[in-house]
């Protein structure tokens, strides 16, 4: 499904780094005199394997421009991350990301090359039967996964999703959230272009049900059709699916491609409701069955993501199945909005309006690197590799600061301690939220080297504990020192919901 067409930007590269291959050597030569100094600085500070990429790319950074052929000595002065997975099908490719430069190849004959820092999952791939071992402790692992736990459920429970270091997942907590995956633009939400009067709307409830459903994929892990079985009990349903099928779709929309059909969009516009049921409920999954209606101008009843409330374009612009004790409750609600023409264009005022009020929403939008079917944007492949690329050199280059920030701290810490001042209280929590003082992160988040020096603090006596723990926190280092990866992870509620209603 998402294959890459690499070739088009192979060419450009190429073109591109012929034209600038002479500016950019000059500048290479002049600017080289000039970072001289912070080279030696960093050198003589580095011990350890990664030796050869790190000085060689604080050199360079930025000034090196990839070339677009590779050869062995190339690849060996960059981060090799591997796709474990052979999802973008490229054998090997020095990628430009921002100021960081990474090597990008699925050719697993890489897996020990020294110069291999990461790992990459397409989540439906990852499977416990294959996996590169032994894993090295500079080995990360960033994982690529954008469907629900219906797609691999194994990756949703923790003593997997933790294994990962960098993730882009439907999570808004993880390193790349694609909880917008369907969602191509706040412009088609405004859209008025499917919207079908009210008064029509009232017209057609004479020969359609106020409530459609269209699902083909019965039985999912959110059991919605228990559900909506249910609910038809107690107020009428057009299901065009083929669960709980009751009404036929012409002809010609009768297969899985005509869902994004205009004509298809056209009949489900008649309706007032659409019920949108995710196949699994989990924070921050949300798929078209969300935006669908809400494009079309009906408003959604919705199961799925408990949190929605923090991704609708406004306050009342959806109905939510869990505020409802019983499928009975909503059935009543939805019959007093079907004929109070008021109360139910309170939920499309804001379309009306063409008012997004929702913050959230509007800065995601507009800060998201990639788009959804459109050529003229990145895509969400390319925007992970970068990211992984940039988190892999962010920690190259906090090893580095570690290492001075460290010792200048232990240095300040053990002078005070020997200066005989009595214990002083500082205002932070060492295991609770971030304060502006003090280590200000729950130790399972911190990095072994953090958990080392914490455990040893700890024995310390109090006042040097202190003072050393807010030395750090002046570097400001320490809140993502290394990768928190179990912030990548996904809570799901696996439960079925069937259960409770039923009298
Ligand atoms: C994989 O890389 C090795 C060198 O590490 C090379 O010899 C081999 O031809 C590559 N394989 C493919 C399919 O590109
Ligand atoms: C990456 O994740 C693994 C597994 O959770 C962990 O052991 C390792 O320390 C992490 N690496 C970094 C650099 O944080
Ligand atoms: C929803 O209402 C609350 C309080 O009434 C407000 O703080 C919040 O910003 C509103 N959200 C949206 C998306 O309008």
């Amino acid at each position: 499904m998402i294959r890459m067409r690499r070739k088009k930007l192979w060419a450009s590269c190429f073109c591109f780094a012929a034209a600038f291959f002479f500016v950019v050597t000059l500048q290479v030569i002049t600017e080289l005199g000039n970072s001289e100094n912070k080279v030696a600085v960093i050198s003589s500070l580095h011990s350890g394997p990664l030796k050869p990429v790190e000085i060689h790319a604080f050199q360079f950074k930025k000034q090196e421009f990839p070339s677009s052929f590779k050869t062995e000595s190339d690849v060996n002065q960059y981060p090799i991350l591997l796709w474990w997975s052979p999802l973008t099908g490229e054998t090997g490719r020095l990628g430009q990301c921002g100021e960081d430069v990474c090597f990008f190849t699925i050719n697993k004959t890489y897996q020990h090359n020294q110069m291999t820092r990461a790992f990459l999952f397409y989540g439906t791939d990852f499977s416990i039967d294959s996996l590169p071992l032994p894993r090295r402790d500079y080995h990360d692992w960033a994982l690529f996964h954008e469907e629900s736990p219906k797609n691999n459920y194994k990756l949703f429970h923790e003593p997997t999703i933790t294994l990962f270091n960098h993730t882009a997942t439907f999570s808004r907590h993880s390193h790349l959230p694609l909880t917008t995956q369907y969602l191509e633009g706040v412009e088609v939400l405004k859209s008025l272009r499917y919207m079908i009067p009210l008064q029509m709307k009232n017209n057609l409830r004479k020969r359609l049900a106020p409530l459609v459903y269209v699902q083909s994929d019965c039985n999912p892990p959110s059991d919605r059709d228990s559900y909506v079985r249910e609910l038809m009990c107690h107020i009428e349903v057009d299901s065009y699916g083929e669960c709980l099928h009751n009404r036929d779709l012409p002809q010609h929309l009768r297969n899985p491609t005509a869902m994004d059909d205009g004509n298809f969009y056209k009949i489900l516009a008649q309706y007032k409701f659409i019920l949108a049921f995710e196949n699994a409920i989990c924070e921050d999954y949300i798929t078209e069955k969300l935006w669908r209606p809400l494009k079309l101008g009906v408003v959604p009843v919705y199961f799925g993501s408990p949190s929605i409330v923090d991704w609708l374009p406004s306050n009342k612009s959806a109905i939510l199945v869990s505020s409802f004790s019983h499928p009975r409750e909503l059935a009543r609600y939805i019959k007093m909005l079907d004929t109070n023409d008021q109360e139910y264009e309170s939920y499309l005022r804001w379309k009306l309006k063409g008012d997004i009020s929702n913050p959230r929403l509007l800065t995601v939008m507009k800060e998201r690197k990639w788009g959804v079917q459109d050529i003229t944007q990145e895509n969400y492949i390319d925007t992970f590799e970068c990211m992984v690329c940039n988190r892999v050199w962010e920690n190259i280059r906090r090893k580095e600061k570690v290492h001075v920030t460290l010792s200048l701290c232990l240095r300040e810490a053990l002078k005070w301690h020997w200066a005989q001042i009595g214990p002083r209280k500082f205002g932070y929590q060492i295991s609770g939220q971030p304060t502006t003082t003090g280590i200000a992160m729950p130790l399972q988040h911190a990095s072994s080297r953090q958990k080392v020096l914490a455990e040893g603090v700890g024995t310390w006596p109090e006042h040097v504990s202190l003072v050393l723990q807010q030395c750090l926190s002046s570097y400001t280092l320490t809140t993502e020192l290394v990768v928190i990866s179990a912030e990548g992870g996904l809570t799901c509620s696996g439960r079925r919901f069937l259960s409770g209603y039923r009298e």
